[in-house]
């Protein structure tokens, strides 16, 4: 048998027939497609020795991608995620694998080589502003500043029935609010940086939002229930615009402030929530065209390792970027007016329910802004915050007063 398949393969002949051609074409095309489909990889490997960074959400898919990249390029890591005993495990391995890396010859003999690496987890859930509240004043007392923040935890496909603890829709609060309520307060922090970077993650899907000009938070919109997807390309598109905004309140400071999309990602966490995804039938057939068509998460960390290490980047603010360059994101995320009234709208929305107080003026100042850290006693956040049906509307007629 084995004699007869050695003189068939002796004896073919690659010319008489097409198949090998086509077999080289259709691996040609696969490959191309492939590299094509991973994006560009970070063009510079800078070292950011020292730097503090923040990532949220750092103990799976692209957030744990991106804390081992720039813990390789020595920063120090704080992973901060809702699930603390993934992020210590995160913590460990990232740290094995750096130093299972590191060359032996740069070690003493009693040295441990994941010993060079800082990778540390906390706690943070941004579903709960009283979380965020605590998260920061508790990296405020332990790091006197932090150089980079990387807001990139993210939901989708979360239930949009049930509001969060202080009565917001959840892809709202994980996705937007709680990453803005956390920039907000780690900000006379970036400040202390010598180039403060703030990274924030959005998604292709900005584009398909549904925004309100005159209610752009859309907290009219919860009374009558959003679609997941909605409710998810509308929190992006929130972090889209309020990045360009604050941006502008940040000129002058040494502070720069950027959104990124890293694309259509698979192997992460992403869609476990999705109803199609969860049927394992979808999965067999889908997954030979993700492989082909997403890019896995290291590929999809690219384009904020860049954002995040990138010395010619120190003066680029308000920008968004998509595979490693500055790309122009929706016309809805370019317009200057709707992502002041969102931010506007923002501020206000916070100032009510977590007595955070952003002094507009002082922004990018000399003085620093006044920011309280203490969240507001239980009782207190309960009355202020309405988890009915009604709140929505309540909400709407307070912040549709004129904004200044
Ligand atoms: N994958 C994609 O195709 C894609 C496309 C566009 C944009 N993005 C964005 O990229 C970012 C990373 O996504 P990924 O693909 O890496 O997904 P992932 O594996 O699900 O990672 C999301 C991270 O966010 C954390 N998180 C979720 N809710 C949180 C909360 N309430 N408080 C704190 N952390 C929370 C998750 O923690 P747990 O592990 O505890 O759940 C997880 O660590 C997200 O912002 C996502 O929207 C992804």
């Amino acid at each position: 048998m084995m004699e007869r398949l050695l003189t068939m393969f002796e004896q073919a002949d690659p010319f008489s027939t097409w198949w090998p051609t086509i077999a080289a074409l259709a691996v040609g095309i696969v490959i191309t497609v492939r590299t094509i489909m991973s994006g560009q990889r970070c063009p510079n490997d800078n070292q950011i020795k020292e730097q503090i960074v923040v990532v949220t959400g750092g103990n799976s898919g692209i957030g744990f991608e991106l804390a081992q990249a720039l813990a390789g390029r020595g920063g120090r890591i704080i992973l901060a995620c809702r699930n603390l005993q993934a992020a210590e495990r995160a913590a460990t391995i990232i740290k094995r694998e750096l130093g299972c890396r590191t060359p032996l010859t740069s070690l003493d003999d009693d040295d441990d080589p994941a010993d060079r690496y800082f990778v540390e987890a906390r706690y943070l859930d941004l579903c709960s502003f009283r979380s965020v509240h605590h998260f920061a004043a508790q990296l405020m007392a332990e790091f006197e500043r932090i150089d980079i923040l990387v807001n990139n935890a993210g939901v989708v496909f979360a239930n949009t029935e049930v509001p969060t603890e202080d009565g917001f829709e959840r892809h709202s609060q994980i996705n937007y609010l709680g990453p803005f309520l956390l920039t907000q307060l780690l900000l006379p922090h970036l400040k202390r940086s010598e180039q403060g970077r703030i990274i924030m993650v959005s998604a292709h899907a900005h584009s398909a939002a549904k925004i309100d000009f005159d209610d752009p938070l859309n907290v009219g919109t919860w009374a009558v229930k959003f679609h997941a997807r909605d409710a998810f390309a509308h929190s992006k598109l929130c972090v889209l615009l309020a990045t360009r905004w604050l941006a502008r309140e940040l000129k002058g400071t040494s502070v720069t402030v950027n959104c990124c999309t890293p694309g259509l990602v698979r192997g992460t966490r992403h869609l476990r929530n999705s109803p199609l995804m969860s049927a394992i039938c979808v999965k067999v057939v889908t997954y030979p065209w993700m492989w082909l068509f997403m890019k896995n998460a290291y590929e999809g960390a690219q384009c904020a390792i860049r954002l995040a290490t990138d010395p010619q980047l120190k003066q680029v603010t308000g920008e968004y970027f998509n595979d490693c360059e500055i790309a122009p994101g929706s016309e809805a995320g370019q317009d200057k007016e709707l992502a002041k009234k969102l931010y506007m709208q923002t501020v206000k929305t916070l100032e009510s329910v977590t007595k955070l107080t952003v002094d507009k003026e002082a922004l990018g100042m000399e003085t620093e802004p006044e920011l309280r850290l203490e969240a507001p006693p239980a009782a207190e956040t309960e009355t202020e915050t309405n988890h009915g049906e009604g709140a929505g509307e309540e909400r709407k007629k307070e912040e549709r007063q004129p904004l200044e």
